[in-house]
Formats: structure tokens, C-alpha cells, sequence
């Protein structure tokens, strides 16, 4: 009886012998291309940035969560980088990591992953499994990745497999990895799945097998807008209980003790990062195309979009109160990634707040230990760089906006010394003279 493609891949999965080709060595590309090699395998990365490409073939990191020890172990044993999709043709697995952000009308942009596909196309092989892992909407490994796969003369699901498996890469987070956060997944056919679980099963305890792609794409968004919806909801909340003068800290902690059918979400400045503000309009431009208007995730958008405006508002408000205007005030943003003890600052609401203050005439800088400078972005391009913290800056400031919490920040010394804090992100808990809550 004759050996199948099937048969052949799992074979070389099951004895870590199947070669591993990550595309996209971002956020998520290269934390998994590192597990992969920690796995026993030889991972091949694949990306367009050569200074990245360069500095992973050095062994060096290009993330402050990723060690460079990791990456130097890790070419030690063999992984390596490339600009050059023809040495697809070398790997029995490529998986897709590209961005997925928003054009310019807010629909799904889907070019870099078509791109890095288009590239890779002409070096697909039989016995090849393909993972797509960026976010996107329901539909997409059927109707965009698997016919142009098929436009090689490859038939997904005996000569190649293909699987769609959502990425929950949380950098930073300490607690959970890959290999204790369950990978969901979903194949074009129950080969595909089966190839694509056991690939996973390699590096992660437990893997969730869904019906379909589509039913893996629907899984990613929800987790997502499950979470856009609930930061929404909690920003409605605190802006309501700031006009009654209530905490809205000290009420989120009293519900939170309540031991079921409820789970905590904290306000803050807005949201940030690549994911949760872009993810949801993946939906809801799909969704447009059933007929139907997703209007709850809609709203959570106007509200957390507005919130930097709020926030700055605030700030102008307390200074007011001080007998400044925000126009004549020196104001520091104290973090500007979009979360806490990480250096990534798309789509983050401290940029915003720095860009709005400028705006308005402000005269502002910044401080994060993670973000020595600001480089230009898509629609912002503040050339700043980030200040030094002491006594004698935070003085002479008179305002301080707490954007991000970062840990490394001594928050008793900056309330010490400054003239008024605006504190997005419940830092300050109890009252203090200088502190507004917001
Ligand atoms: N960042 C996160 O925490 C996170 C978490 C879960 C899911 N995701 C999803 O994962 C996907 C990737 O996100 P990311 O944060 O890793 O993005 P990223 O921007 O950090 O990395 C993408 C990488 O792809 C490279 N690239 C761009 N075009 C390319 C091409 N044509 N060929 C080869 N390489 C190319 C870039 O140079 C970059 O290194 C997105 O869909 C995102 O929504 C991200």
C-alpha cells in the first residue's frame, strides 16, 4: 500500500524531523519560531525587514520581552533567518504570521498576507502543510489562501494541508505561553486538521480542534471583541461615575468579589496594540456582507476611541481648576506604549493624548523605558524622545498624565513631586491632593 502526503508529514511531525518555516518574524512570528526550535525542530524564518532577518542570524533579540539568550540557544541549534521565499522549497510547514491591520475605509487590509503568499506560491511542494495565524475574518484560508494554492495545481487536502490556528501570543504576560494556552484550531479537511493538530500538539499541552477555518476565525474575533466590548463598557461606566462622584476603582474590586458571572475589565486612557482596536471592524465588515450591522461592536469603538479626547479634557479641566490653561501648561505622558512593560505603541492611546496635547498647544514630553523614541508612524510623527524621570522635571511640569503603568515607574516619588497628576489607569488608589482620577 502506497505511503500518503498525509502519512508522510505526520511521520516527519511525530519525529521532529519536518522542517518549520515561520513568515512574518513579528510579535508573534518569532516567539513561535523560538518555540518550535525549543520543540527539537529546524525553524527557517521568513521575513522582509533583512535587519531583522540579520539580527536573528546573530542570535540577537529585536523585543525587550525576548532574551537574546533565547535567540542565540536558539540558532545555536540550527534556526535561522531569510529575505528569500524561494527557500520555502526547503520546509515541510510554512505558517503565515503577517499583519493584518485596517485600509483606509476600515476594511480588512489583507495584502500582506496575500503578498508573502503570492511569494511563497511558486515554492509550495506535496507534503507541505500551510498555517494561516494572523487575525482575520470568517472565510478567509477558504476563499483567499486555499484557491491560491490550488492555482499551483496542488490539491489542499492530499498533496498539501491546510490549517487556520489563531494566535493568543500576549507579550509580556509571564504567566501564560504557548505551551500552557490551549491553540485553537480548524482544517479544510479532517486531514488538514489532523496534520495541523499534530504540528501544534508539538508545542502546546492542549490543542481545541474546531468544525472549520471559518469556525477558528469567528473563535479569534470573538475572544477579541469580547474584550473591545467590555473595555467600552467599562469606560461608559467610570465616565458615569465620575460624573456622580463615585470610584469607579473602588466598584470594579466590590464586583469583582461577586464569585461568578463576573469578570473584571478595567478603564483606562483607550485601547491599543494591533489587535483589539483593528479586529473587530474585521467582523463588522463581514459581517455588512450577510446584511447585517454589528452595532454593539460599533458603539464600543466610538467609546474607546474617544476616550485620549476625554482624557485630555480632563487634564484641561484640573488645570483649570488650578487656574492654567492647557494651552499655556508643560505636560508629561508617562508611557506611551499601549500597555504595560511592553514597547509596542501602535495604535496606543498615549500616542494620541501626546498628539491631541499638541494639538491644543500644549507644550509636552514624554517618559517611557521601553519607548527610547518616537519614531513616525502612519498618522502621527511627533519626533520626541523619551525624558529622564527626577524631581526637578517632575516639578516643573504642570501636569502629569499616567497613560501606561509601567512597572518600572516609582509612582510615590512622582506624586511627591508633582504639581498634579491625571491618572488614566487607577495607579493612585485612596485620595491625594495632586491626583485626579480619570
Ligand atoms: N501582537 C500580538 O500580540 C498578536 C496577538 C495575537 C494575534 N496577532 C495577530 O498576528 C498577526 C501578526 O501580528 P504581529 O503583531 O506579529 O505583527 P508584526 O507587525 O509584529 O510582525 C509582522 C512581520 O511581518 C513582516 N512582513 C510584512 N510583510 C511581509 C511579507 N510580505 N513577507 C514576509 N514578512 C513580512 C514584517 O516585517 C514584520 O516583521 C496579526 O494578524 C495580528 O492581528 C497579534
Amino acid at each position: 500500500m502506497s505511503v500518503t502526503a498525509r502519512e508522510r508529514l505526520l511521520k516527519r511531525i511525530n519525529d521532529r524531523s519536518a522542517r518549520i518555516g515561520i513568515v512574518g518574524l513579528g510579535y508573534v512570528g518569532l516567539p513561535l519560531m523560538l518555540d518550535f526550535s525549543d520543540a527539537g525542530f529546524q525553524a527557517l524564518g521568513f521575513d522582509i525587514d533583512p535587519k531583522k532577518v540579520d539580527l536573528i542570524n546573530a542570535g540577537k533579540t529585536y523585543f525587550v520581552h525576548i532574551p537574546d539568550s533565547r535567540v542565540t540557544a536558539a540558532t545555536e541549534r540550527g534556526m535561522a533567518a531569510t529575505t528569500q521565499y524561494s527557500r520555502a522549497a526547503e520546509t515541510d510547514v510554512m505558517i503565515l504570521c503577517l499583519p493584518t491591520p485596517l485600509n483606509r475605509d476600515r476594511g480588512p487590509d489583507l495584502s500582506f498576507v496575500i503578498d508573502s503568499l503570492e511569494g511563497i506560491l511558486p515554492f509550495l511542494h506535496p507534503d507541505q502543510l500551510i498555517c494561516l495565524e494572523s487575525t482575520t475574518y470568517p472565510g478567509t484560508t477558504e476563499e483567499e489562501i486555499k484557491p491560491r494554492i490550488e492555482s499551483t495545481g496542488l490539491t489542499v487536502g492530499d498533496d498539501v494541508f491546510l490549517v487556520f490556528s489563531p494566535e493568543r501570543e500576549d507579550p509580556g504576560n509571564r504567566e501564560y505561553s504557548m505551551s500552557n494556552t490551549p491553540k485553537v484550531i480548524g482544517g479544510t479537511t479532517p486531514a488538514c486538521l489532523e496534520v495541523g493538530s499534530a504540528l501544534y500538539a508539538s508545542i502546546t499541552k492542549r490543542v481545541v480542534p474546531v468544525s472549520s477555518t471559518k469556525a477558528a476565525e469567528l473563535t479569534k474575533l470573538l475572544e477579541n471583541i469580547y474584550r473591545a466590548v467590555n473595555i467600552g463598557l467599562i469606560n461608559e461606566m467610570k465616565m458615569v461615575a465620575e460624573r456622580m462622584g463615585i470610584d469607579i476603582w473602588e466598584v470594579i474590586d466590590a464586583a469583582a468579589t461577586k464569585p461568578y458571572g463576573f469578570t473584571p475589565f478595567y478603564p483606562g486612557p483607550g485601547y491599543g496594540g494591533h489587535c483589539i482596536p483593528i479586529d473587530p471592524f474585521y467582523l463588522t465588515w463581514k459581517a455588512r456582507t450577510y446584511g447585517i450591522e454589528t452595532r454593539l461592536i460599533e458603539v464600543a469603538g466610538d467609546i474607546n476611541t474617544a476616550m485620549p479626547a476625554w482624557v485630555v479634557g480632563k487634564a484641561a479641566d484640573a488645570l483649570d481648576a488650578l487656574g492654567k490653561t492647557l494651552e499655556s501648561a508643560r505636560v508629561l505622558v508617562l508611557g506611551v506604549a499601549y500597555k504595560k512593560n511592553v514597547d509596542d505603541v501602535r495604535e496606543s492611546p498615549g500616542i494620541k493624548i501626546l498628539q491631541t496635547l499638541l494639538d491644543r498647544g500644549a507644550v509636552v514630553c514624554y517618559s517611557d523605558p521601553f519607548v527610547p523614541m518616537l519614531h513616525r508612524m502612519r498618522e502621527h510623527d511627533l519626533k520626541l524622545t523619551s525624558v529622564e524621570i527626577n524631581a526637578e522635571l517632575l516639578s516643573g511640569m504642570d501636569c502629569i498624565i499616567v497613560a501606561t503603568d509601567h512597572d518600572a515607574f516609582n509612582y510615590a516619588f512622582i506624586q511627591k513631586h508633582a504639581k498634579l497628576i491625571v491618572d488614566t489607569r487607577g495607579r493612585y488608589r485612596g485620595k491625594f491632593e495632586n491626583v485626579v482620577k480619570c
